[in-house]
């Protein structure tokens, strides 16, 4: 089991998008353990995007990410993280497959609604800047016997 940390960003909140990304997410099986409306603050996003930090566009991706009402969610389940990137798409909607939530609703590199680390060990790193281990909540879905063999 692998945990993934997603972030639907200010564009996607801002465009009434939140419940059908939730959806998405929600239908393929992968297990709620952790969700919150959040403003990210400076120090969230430069700790988040630090791999970044000499990028021209870095600056942009800062102010981008703090400037509205987000919703940071956590995930578990079998391949979490491939998973997700496959459901999100291709960082530029322009290359994004239709059906990936960038493909069906994004133009724009800047503004491509989602975040979802890109790797088991991303995934731990960030999921710790944005959640305590209090917000986890310890759950079983009576769909796992028919999720899982
Ligand atoms: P994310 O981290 O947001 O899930 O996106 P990603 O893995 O698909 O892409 P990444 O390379 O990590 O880039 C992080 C975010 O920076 C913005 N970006 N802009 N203008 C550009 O060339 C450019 N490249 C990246 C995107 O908003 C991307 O989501
Ligand atoms: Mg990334």
């Amino acid at each position: 089991m692998e945990r993934e940390f997603i972030l639907i960003k200010p564009d996607a909140v801002q465009r009434g998008l939140v419940g059908e990304i939730i959806k998405r997410i929600e239908r393929t099986g992968l297990k709620l353990i952790a969700m919150k409306f959040i403003q990210v603050t400076k120090e969230q996003a430069e700790k988040h995007y630090e791999i970044h930090k000499e990028r021209p566009f870095y600056p942009g991706l800062v102010s981008f990410i703090t400037s509205g009402p987000t919703v940071a969610i956590a995930v578990e389940g079998m391949n979490a993280v491939v998973k997700t990137r496959n459901l999100v798409g291709a960082t530029n909607p322009k290359d994004a497959a239709p059906g990936s939530i960038r493909g069906d609703f994004g133009l724009d590199i800047g503004r491509n609604m989602v975040h979802a680390s890109d790797s088991v060990e991303n995934a731990k790193i960030e999921l710790a800047i944005y959640f305590t281990e209090e917000e986890y909540k310890s759950w079983s879905p009576v769909t796992d016997a028919w999720l899982y063999e």
